[in-house]
């Protein structure tokens, strides 16, 4: 098709996912036609850094299409599909032991999906599952019903906890589990029953309120949340290791420590979403490692295949297998595409050319020099907070940097999409301005990035926002 063909044909039948279709009636539809390191280019021959490493999942960055696609061609001609429902391959055999063996503690058992909706629908049915497996009855899911067999009232373990404006997906579980209610208020109702703790956002608390008693607060709502829910009936507290919506959030100090307590002391399982933060995004193969979470299931997808492939996984420990393998046991649940072996065979080489290249050593090594490049942009009357870790950033816009006032929702409206998302695209530089939470500019280059990608962002950043400071009419 010619680039005219392509804008007619796209505005004629492709529907683009969260995207403003009408706004394209006009407008061209953004083609992008090629890619190579950490940048890409348009069907119009426009260069773009691409600061967002596609949706924060291109990890190696788009150089290395020729090397995987050989590997996917291999498999194709060996096996182009079988299925992991009763069979096994060895692709999906040799990447669950990798993942195995590069997963923290005994986090063994892999559990292949398509993406990381998959993997947060399947974890939280798999915790759903696991507490009946290993012994509870299967009672409908009305905790105050009485179990008729032995005649006691048996609570059922079927209830999530998660965080405030943290994103886990779009399907009805992972939907569901989100903490974003401007996602969800189209589709209610959805899987009962689900709340949602504090986050780790510590811009907007007070400023005298020391780490240590941040992390009390936090642990006091996550606690008094699972005794109002009923201890008995929550499966699953399920938490990124690193909050990508509402910009890059880290934990304080002792905050996993005291998760992980709170799940062993009201015996609930804690999952790690690492869709985002797995493979190297903060400089370990899991964050759950460099943090020390110590979850029982894992939920990883965009970086394990560096999005070459449409390939997610859930790990989870030798304890939670374990109901599992008694008897005539499993978990009821799978789908088509769960370790396909041309995806297996992408993760797998993917993960090759991250060891060869030292990605890890790469993003740890880097973490500081990047840091102090972007915290350049705090001299912006604008730029509030720079947080985040490894290759994950956030920049919090304000209004007003003094009381940390942030801009009303139809400022922020104006100031992101009716200024910042556009420009910064005219400018050459892909990021991404949201506000699911408080106006936030997310960073998330490709994992190759070095001192020049991060000089080239963040000037182009600098100037983008310095006249988004001077429209709301803040001084530079
Ligand atoms: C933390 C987290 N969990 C889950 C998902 C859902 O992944 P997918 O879009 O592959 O379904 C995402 C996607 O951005 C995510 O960031």
């Amino acid at each position: 098709m010619t680039v005219v063909d392509l804008q007619q044909s796209a505005r004629d039948h492709l529907w683009m996912h969260f995207t403003r279709m009408g706004g394209y009636e006009q407008a061209d539809v953004p083609i992008i036609v090629r890619g190579d390191g950490c940048y890409l280019e348009d069907s119009k021959g426009n260069r773009y850094l691409d600061a967002l490493a596609g949706l924060f999942s291109v990890n190696l960055g788009y150089g290395f299409g020729e090397e995987i696609g050989q590997a996917a061609l291999e498999q194709m001609r060996e096996l182009p599909f079988y299925t992991n429902w009763s069979y096994a391959h060895p692709r999906a055999i040799e990447l669950a032991a990798e993942l195995a063996s590069l997963a923290p503690g005994d986090l063994n058992r892999v559990f292949f999906v398509s993406g990381g909706s998959e993997a947060v629908e399947s974890a939280w049915k798999l915790a759903r599952q696991y507490y009946l497996a290993r012994g509870g009855k299967h009672v409908p899911a009305d905790e105050t019903r009485h179990d008729e067999r032995v005649g006691t009232p048996q609570p059922r373990k079927y209830k999530a906890i998660a965080r405030q404006v943290a994103y886990h997906g779009t399907t009805m579980g992972a939907l569901s589990i989100n903490g974003i209610p401007a996602l969800k208020e189209t589709f209610e109702p959805l899987v009962p029953e689900v709340r949602h703790v504090r986050n780790t956002n510590r811009y907007h608390r007070p400023p005298e309120e020391t780490e240590e008693e941040f992390t009390a607060f936090l642990l006091d709502d996550l606690e008094n949340t699972i005794l109002a829910m009923g201890p008995e009936t929550v499966c699953l507290v399920h938490m990124e290791p690193v909050q990508n919506a509402g910009g890059a959030f880290v934990a304080p100090i002792g905050y996993w420590r005291g998760v992980r307590e709170l799940c062993d002391r009201y015996d609930i399982l804690l999952s790690a979403d690492e869709v985002i933060t797995g493979f190297g995004r903060v400089g370990h193969w899991f964050a759950s490692e460099r943090y020390d979470i110590r979850p029982d299931i894992v939920c990883c997808a965009k970086g394990l295949s560096s999005s070459y492939a449409a390939i997610g996984a859930v790990v989870a420990t030798d304890k939670v297998m374990e109901p599992f393998l008694a008897d005539t046991s499993m978990f009821s649940h799978g789908i088509t595409f769960g370790g396909h072996p041309v995806m297996s065979a992408i993760a797998l080489k993917n993960i090759e050319i991250m060891k060869r290249e030292g990605i890890m050593e790469r993003v740890l090594g880097n973490e500081g020099a990047f840091r102090s490049t972007l915290e350049t942009l705090l001299e912006l009357p604008i730029v509030g907070d720079v947080r985040g870790a490894g290759y994950f950033y956030a920049l919090e816009l304000v209004k007003d940097k003094e009381t940390r006032a942030g801009f009303t929702q139809e400022e922020g409206e104006s100031l992101l999409r009716g200024f910042l998302s556009g420009e910064l695209f005219r400018r050459g530089l892909i990021c991404r301005a949201d506000d699911r939470g408080d106006p936030v500019i997310q960073i998330s280059p490709p994992l190759v990035a070095g001192q020049p990608e991060f000089d080239e962002l963040t000037g182009i950043l600098g100037d983008v926002l310095a006249e988004a400071g001077r429209r709301v009419g803040l001084e530079t």
